[in-house]
């Protein structure tokens, strides 16, 4: 199981990296753009967070196959282990395919669709990120499309995962879960939402009560 923070907010990659057993960091243009550094800074700065292990992802920007390829080398030569995200469009499986030849991983993204999905786990993609709550959003199921490519990999590509993102709620992660999808990448914002039923605090509000009624101290003494 791999989880990920989908995020370019190195503090809150700080505040969660030792809480929460991440196994690295998506990032994306619109989320790189929210923040005030750039993404060369953002991923060194991350990665010193993560250590060697954690594993970063960043995007290409260009709409052309080979500026794709470059804009990808580019990144590696800041974060030498760095998971290329490539829109799964025409000119992205062109990319994959090349970067595929390289033997630099790639994720597949911007995934709606379970064909589309497919043809960039042919191409070679390490990862398929279909975009779960974008999906719902638009009227469709997200998770539905999670369990089809989970099948259609497991049927013809099992070298390649699904990467299911996009989230807004605990429960749209929880069913990609149990769906099966074994990688995930969840903004800070939703994966903090797991901790914070309010329920756990008066559970321990009353542990402390009923501790200090009877020893009149609060710690284990
Ligand atoms: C993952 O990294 C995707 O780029 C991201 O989750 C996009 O979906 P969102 O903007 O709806 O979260």
């Amino acid at each position: 199981m791999e989880f990920y923070l989908d995020t370019a907010d190195v503090a809150a990659v700080e505040r969660l990296a030792g809480v929460l057993p991440i196994k690295g960091v998506t990032t994306n243009p619109s989320i790189v753009a929210r923040g005030k550094s750039d993404i060369y800074s953002v991923l060194r700065d991350m990665q010193a967070i993560i250590g060697t292990e954690g594993q970063l992802f960043a995007q290409v920007m260009s709409r052309d196959p080979d500026v794709m390829v470059e804009e990808a080398l580019k990144l590696r030569e800041v974060i030498p282990s760095l998971v290329v995200k490539v829109p799964v469009t025409h000119a992205g499986l062109s990319a994959i395919r090349q970067l595929t030849v390289l033997d630099i991983p790639t994720l597949g993204t911007a995934v709606y669709g379970a064909g589309q999905g497919f043809y960039a786990a042919l191409a070679g993609a390490r990862y398929i990120a279909p975009y779960v709550n974008r999906i719902d959003a638009q009227g469709g199921d997200g998770i539905a499309l999670v369990k089809e490519l989970q099948t259609l990999i497991n049927l013809h590509s099992p070298q390649t995962q699904v990467l299911a993102a996009s989230f807004r709620t605990p429960r749209q992660v929880l069913d990609c879960l149990l769906a099966g999808c074994r990688a995930i990448t969840v903004d800070p914002a939703v994966a903090e939402l797991f901790l914070q039923d309010p329920a756990v605090e008066d559970a321990l509000n009353r542990f402390d009560h009923d501790w200090q009624a009877r020893f009149g101290h609060a710690d284990l003494g």
